[in-house]
């Protein structure tokens, strides 16, 4: 099939066939192609769209788009600068999607029932949604096997190993040469499977929680759940008081990765000052989660805000949308060190559909001194 073109208005249809990701079958499908490509004529999309199947990140990692009508000659570009129109266009969204309609008895249940609205997200999506965070280790070169620029680790005086009971769970004491990362909202094990498949480290030691017992369940259950690696356990982050199988001063680096937008923002803070109770002098926090003006946040209807840039979804689990500055403020009056506080904003690029997708990370690491 010869690919047709087609004007109308200001935006150019393209009638055009392209291999599928998947198989070698040929189809037919009808797009509008957006500004951008206003200077693509159809054959040469054709020509883009096959020739770029096979697409491989560039050295480093990232790939920053060139000229804005290269938009589709792959799927995801890397730091993508807004313009002020489109930071413009932005916030008028959010500002028609953040009256608040809930009533007084639905904040309550969504306040209430949020580990019970988590329970039945897993219940429904098994360990099916979330992918596993394998560029963790780009991210965060402190979480992969041979890092070496972890933190300092901490050893007591006397050399010897000891175990107490600390309400009613077996404490371990780090008196030896090993390494502990405890990641809060582990949901059924996306960051701690690859850390410990990627690792085959003896000395390191992996804790994770979720108050959602159903995700905790699904990932003991996976077989890749190793006691001798990894403990996993039931716990609200947000309670001022942790039943947790180890000690104050004992890890050193806490996970944060899209949790504390969960958390509803009145108790973020209780969130953050117990993190820095449980890590190590010298231990690093690192965060990952979503920023002001996501598209996620752009694409709430109406009704669903809780209070600025906050959100409940269809299925009632919560979502916090930050500022740079948020963070900043909220680790450094818990008495943190930034080392970063970065906005990573990232345009996913739909080939098949000629989508384009903004995405905006808020990504930090901050150290306890
Ligand atoms: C968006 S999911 C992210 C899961 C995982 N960190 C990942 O990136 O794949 C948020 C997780 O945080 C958990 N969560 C929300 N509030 C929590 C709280 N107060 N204490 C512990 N876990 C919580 C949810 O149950 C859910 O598993």
């Amino acid at each position: 099939m010869i690919p047709v073109l087609i004007r109308g208005h200001n935006l150019e249809t393209v009638y055009y066939r392209m291999l599928t990701k998947s198989s070698s079958i040929t189809r037919g499908t009808v797009l509008i192609i957006c500004r951008y490509c206003s200077n693509i004529n159809s054959s040469k999309l054709t020509e883009i769209l096959e020739k770029t199947r096979y697409r491989k990140k560039p050295p480093g990692g990232s790939r920053y788009l060139p000229e804005p009508n290269k938009v589709f000659h792959f799927n995801a570009w890397d730091n993508v600068q807004w313009n002020e129109e489109q930071e413009k266009a932005a916030k008028e969204k959010v500002e028609l999607n953040s009256q608040l309609t809930f009533t007084e008895d639905r904040l309550k249940d969504l306040n209430i029932n949020a580990d019970k609205h988590w329970d039945a997200f897993y219940e429904i999506h098994q360990n099916r949604f979330f992918k596993d965070r394998h560029w963790l280790f780009t991210e965060f070169p402190e979480l992969a096997p041979d890092n070496t620029t972890a933190p300092v680790r901490v050893y007591p005086s006397d050399g010897e190993n000891t175990t107490t009971i600390q309400n009613g769970n077996k404490v371990s004491q780090a008196i030896n040469n090993k390494r502990y990362i405890f990641e809060i909202g582990c949901g059924v094990g996306n960051t701690i499977f690859p850390i410990l498949q990627y690792s085959t480290d003896p000395n390191l030691f992996i804790y994770g929680c979720d108050f959602s017992s159903k995700a905790i369940d699904i990932m003991t259950q996976n077989k890749l759940y190793d006691t001798n690696r990894c403990k996993v356990f039931v716990l609200d982050a947000s309670k001022e008081n942790w039943e947790v199988p180890f000690h104050e001063k004992s890890l050193d680096i806490i996970v944060l990765i899209f949790v504390l937008s969960a958390i509803d923002p009145t108790k973020m803070n209780i969130v953050i000052n117990q993190v820095y109770k449980y890590l190590k002098s010298g231990g690093l926090v690192v965060f990952r989660d979503y920023g002001l003006y996501d598209l996620a946040q752009l694409r709430f209807k109406k009704g669903r805000c809780i209070s600025n840039n906050f959100y409940a979804r269809g299925d009632n689990t919560k979502v916090y949308f930050f500022t740079q500055e948020e963070i900043s403020n909220l680790f450094k009056s818990a008495g943190f060190l930034e080392e970063q506080n970065l906005v990573d904003r990232r345009l996913q690029v739909n080939r098949g559909k000629m989508l384009t997708m903004y995405r905006v990370w808020i990504q930090g690491k901050y150290r306890k001194p």
